[in-house]
């Protein structure tokens, strides 16, 4: 998978792109990183790449010629990567789409990407209609500028192409089916005073895996309730959160309670 990355500031790549996993899946081809300075493809001597924005008011918004040519200057290299589509070039900004697992493998299905990174408080609004696809926020805060939202939607992708990782961790992992994890423990089996769950070194392979589950519905339902509505539940897993307090909302009683307590 290629990502094709649009910034002002190519050197803030150097770190991510060059430890632990992403550094290993670029060295073996899996995945490839190509990082375009947007300021090249300025013309004024000063390569000028932001401008006072029309109405006045604070700071500078990016301007539409440098930014454009530069998109469409990528979109026109490796042609081999444009079958069947052209990629689909993403903005990353506070306004846009949140991020979430599912769009991380939603894009993990594209053979490449275009990621744009915008700077100082916005980019000229006619070069989003133009010539982006897709607008995502990696969460409601505001960065300095969306490199380090994409070097967030480079790692969250990159590490579902097949091959990055091993397959069974993916499978195995919080947000692949709306829980969250279960809590994971290692030797020694007891440190500091504190013994890992006697299940855990039972040997009992289907105690192991009941008392994993109902950890994840458990740290669920008390970290992320907002989760348990969207999540693949059995009738037994519901029955135990309905152990621990849960007001499930498909039993009558209780989606009588939520709508009287809402109204
Ligand atoms: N640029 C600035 N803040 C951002 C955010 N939260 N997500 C994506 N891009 C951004």
């Amino acid at each position: 998978m290629r990502f094709d990355v649009l910034t002002l500031f190519p050197g803030m790549f150097a770190g991510p792109l060059n430890e632990s996993i992403l550094k290993r899946a670029i060295q073996a081809g899996t995945i490839n990183v190509v990082l375009h300075d947007i300021r090249a493809y300025a013309t004024d001597r000063h390569r000028t790449t932001d401008d006072a924005p029309y109405g006045g008011g604070a700071g500078m918004v990016m301007k539409p010629e440098p930014l454009a040519a530069c998109i469409r200057a990528v979109l026109s290299m490796a042609p081999e990567t444009r079958e069947p589509s052209q990629p689909p070039v993403i903005l990353m900004t506070p306004d846009g789409e949140p991020f979430t697992q599912r769009i991380a493998a939603e894009l993990a299905t594209c053979a490449r990407l275009v990621l744009v990174c915008g700077r100082y408080e916005g980019v000229d609004e006619r070069v989003r209609e133009a010539l982006i696809d897709r607008e995502i926020s990696i969460g409601d805060y505001v960065l300095t500028g969306g490199e380090l939202a994409a070097m967030v939607v480079i790692d969250a992708v990159a590490r579902l192409v097949p091959g990055v990782i091993d397959a069974e961790s993916i499978a195995d992992e919080s947000f692949s089916d709306g829980l969250l994890e279960y809590p994971q423990y290692t030797r020694p089996a007891v440190w500091e005073g504190r013994a890992v769950p006697p299940v855990l070194v039972s040997g009992h392979h289907g105690e192991v895996a009941q008392w994993r589950r109902r950890e994840r519905l458990r740290r669920t339902l008390e970290r992320r309730p907002d989760l348990l509505a969207r999540a693949a539940l059995t009738e037994a897993d519901r029955a135990y959160l309905r152990t621990l307090g849960w007001n499930d909302p498909t039993v009558g009683e209780g989606a009588e309670h939520s709508a009287a307590t809402k109204s």
